[in-house]
């Protein structure tokens, strides 16, 4: 029976933000960034989320965002990087584009979690080849201590242990993307990362 496959090759997990966690602080993080568009006045974002692991916090992060009343479109650009992971190494690679024109626009980018910063100096730097006016980063997590990069988020959801995490969007191999919650994983294994 495929249930006891994917159990017997899926590690245990246990919860680190709950549903609740994650919903209030979004609300927060929304705020914010209502709150900063006001003020520098780059408002009217094209908000570029980072597949696949961002998927699920795009969709409550955009809608958070229209009741904060902040002028939005979306695009997304799928991007893995490659690499153990202990490793500061590792390359990134496009697997899919954006099909929006960033020329004179006020980017948000949206990430699920920053950890060498390898995947956002990666984007940042193609934003801003291609012509963005502004580009704020907004990410859900941050593992404290494995910038191997210059990335300064603007908004930070949740600070996180060293540990692999899953659910809400992120995978351990493809799995458990579909949790409602937040969970670390233990082990060490190499991972694909998207
Ligand atoms: P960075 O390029 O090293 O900053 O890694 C960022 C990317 O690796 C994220 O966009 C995630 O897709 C992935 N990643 C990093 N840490 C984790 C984790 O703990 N769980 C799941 N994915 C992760
Ligand atoms: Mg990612």
């Amino acid at each position: 029976m495929s249930d006891k496959v994917v159990s017997m090759s899926r590690p245990k997990v246990a919860v680190l933000f709950s549903e609740n966690m994650i919903k209030a602080r979004l609300e927060m993080l929304g705020k914010e960034i209502a709150e900063r568009c006001i003020k520098t006045g780059n408002g009217d974002l094209l908000v570029v989320s980072l597949l696949k692991g961002s998927f699920i916090f795009t969709a409550d992060m955009v809608r958070v965002l229209h009741r904060h009343k902040v002028k939005l479109q979306l695009d997304f650009m799928t991007l893995s990087s490659y690499g153990k992971a202990k490793e500061s190494v590792g390359n990134v690679v496009i697997h899919s584009d954006l099909k929006e024109s960033v020329r004179d626009r006020n980017v948000l980018l949206l990430d699920d979690i920053l950890e060498s910063g390898r995947t956002l100096a990666f984007a940042q730097k193609l934003l801003e080849e291609r012509g963005a006016k502004s580009i704020s980063i907004c990410v859900l997590m941050e593992k404290p201590g494995k910038l191997v990069h210059d990335i300064k988020p603007n908004h930070v959801g949740f600070v996180v242990p060293d540990k692999f995490v899953v659910g809400y969007g992120l995978d351990y191999a493809n799995y458990y993307r579909e949790l409602p919650y937040i969970a670390a994983v233990d082990d060490d294994k190499p991972r694909k990362r998207d």
